[in-house]
């Protein structure tokens, strides 16, 4: 079984995707960190992540080592991560990894929970449950401005605002695999819930979709 968990910044879905692949024994990839890694590597090698043939290749060539930098749940891989996204061939470069975790996940497990932008739309479109994790941009500001402070982290409300504003319209605007809820996607606004309403609400959803396959 295949469970896709989507949605912008903050929302919440890192947080439910890990707590569905326990539940169920699932395996977990976060796909932001491929991108981040992909982000952090260009900029490593001196060069703006929006520079295409550096992204590009950055992301053909990409190591386990990438994948364990400790800057990687930064701001700066952030807002690098949402630039090489945006470049078509980083994407083609990074699906065939995708794919084949859900297909074949590591260690036996039964089935994959994956979590991003376009995992219900683009990379694995007939995953048997589809989440959309929503939240408003003030609620998302907020929640990161705490993380970033529990972090020990200066962090101003207002750059973190708008931050994540220009990370929303790169990641929904961009042609190729835009931040859009799959069509038959159940979609979770988590504004007003907590992360167990969060859990309960998509288990929900989870358990009607097992009963119909
Ligand atoms: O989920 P995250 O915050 O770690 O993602 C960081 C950026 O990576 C996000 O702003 C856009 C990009 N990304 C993407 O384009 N597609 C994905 N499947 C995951 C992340």
């Amino acid at each position: 079984m295949i469970i896709s968990v989507d949605g912008s910044a903050a929302a919440g879905k890192g947080t439910l995707a890990r707590r569905l692949a326990d539940h169920f024994g699932f395996a977990l990839l976060d796909t932001g960190l491929l991108y981040r890694a992909v982000g952090l590597r260009t900029l490593r090698g001196g060069t703006d992540p929006s520079n295409r043939e550096a992204a590009i290749r950055s992301a053909t060539e990409l190591t386990e080592e990438d994948l364990r930098d400790p800057q990687l749940r930064g701001d700066e891989a952030a807002n690098a991560a949402s630039k090489v996204g945006a470049i078509p061939e980083v994407r083609a470069a990074l699906l065939d990894f995708q794919r084949r975790f859900a297909a074949s996940p590591p260690a036996g497990a039964a089935g994959a929970v994956l979590d991003g932008r376009d995992i219900g739309t683009v990379v694995c479109p007939d995953a048997e449950a589809k989440l959309f994790v929503t939240a408003s941009l003030e609620v998302r500001a907020a929640r990161r401005l705490k993380e970033l402070r529990e972090r020990g982290r200066e962090a101003i409300h207002s750059r973190v605002l708008r931050d994540m504003q220009e990370r929303d319209r790169r990641d929904s605007g961009r042609d190729v695999a835009p931040l859009e809820p799959a069509e038959d996607a159940f979609v979770l606004d988590t504004s007003e819930l907590d992360p167990d309403a969060v859990f309960a609400e998509a288990l929900k959803f989870i358990k009607s979709r097992q009963e119909r396959l």
